[in-house]
């Protein structure tokens, strides 16, 4: 199910705003890839132009290929919709439809993509997305409730399981602990783990402990000043990452110095 998606030579822009500039990079399968950097250098960016959910910004392109196992999702005969299908995305605030159950929320996506689905296979879908996401036994009992009944770390939670519902093929995670607790933290790393087993998985994160302890590949971006464009600075091994990077600039941001 995992892809492998390859990046070359992207700028990202909005309007006459290049943001992003040149960023080439490849995101391995069954793994997870962390991307660091400083407030305002590209990340959510980025990330965004990997499932073309970019371009849904009045003025905003890109320049460059990002392909999918090789096929450019860019390309003139893809469908977005079927590029957002196959790469999902969870973001920084859980947010899971609040009049919706529990059951819908998870099933959101599927019936977006007007799937018919029978009762007992949309029931089968929900218990495994939501085993899938950790989350089965804590609302087995009240699949019916609202989903904004749950805590904070129960909906992000629960945003994966409907992330993952549609069988994704990549997960895009901006910053999805931002807003939790460090039990709920917790949790989702362990999920992170758990997931990485059958997806590609990218997740954005401001904290380096998390990056260090999650991730396979790290990235890191950095930009030169107010109105630059973000860069890529160096990828590697997550341990080469924290341990010993080749640029001084990366070492600075790990270990703290700025940022
Ligand atoms: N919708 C938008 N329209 C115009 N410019 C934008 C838009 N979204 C982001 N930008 C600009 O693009 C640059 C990169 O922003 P982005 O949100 O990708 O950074 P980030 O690395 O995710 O930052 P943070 O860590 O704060 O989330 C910034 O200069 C930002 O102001
Ligand atoms: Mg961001």
């Amino acid at each position: 199910m995992a892809q492998r998606i390859d990046v070359k030579d992207l700028n990202i822009y909005y309007r006459d705003f290049l943001a992003v500039q040149d960023v080439s990079m490849s995101i391995e399968p069954r793994s997870v890839t962390a991307f660091i950097g400083p407030s305002g250098c590209g990340k959510s960016t980025f990330l965004r132009t990997l499932n073309r959910m970019h371009e849904v910004i009045p003025g905003a392109r890109v320049e460059g290929t990002v392909e999918m196992e090789g096929v450019d999702l860019y390309g003139d005969d893809v469908d977005p919709v079927a590029v957002r299908r196959s790469i999902g995305m969870v973001f920084q605030r859980p947010n899971p439809f609040p009049t919706m159950s529990i059951r819908d929320n998870v099933l959101a996506g599927v019936k977006l993509n007007n799937k018919r689905i029978s009762k007992s296979d949309a029931d089968d879908m929900v218990e495994s997305s939501l085993r899938g996401a950790n989350l089965w036994n804590e609302v087995k009992d009240r699949l019916d409730k609202p989903g904004s009944g749950l805590s904070g770390g129960q909906q992000q939670r629960l945003c994966i399981a409907r992330a993952i519902a549609v069988k994704p093929q990549v997960l895009l995670m901006d910053e999805p602990c931002s807003a939790l607790d460090p039990i709920s933290t917790l949790a989702i790393e362990d999920l992170i783990h758990e997931l990485k087993k059958d997806y590609t998985i990218v997740i954005v994160t401001h904290n380096m402990q998390q990056a260090a302890r999650v991730s396979d590949r790290t990235a890191f971006f950095n930009i030169a000043g107010t109105g630059k464009p973000g860069r890529l600075i160096e990828m590697n091994d997550t341990a080469t990452i924290f341990s010993s990077p080749a640029e001084k600039a990366t070492e600075d941001y790990v270990s703290g110095r700025f940022g």
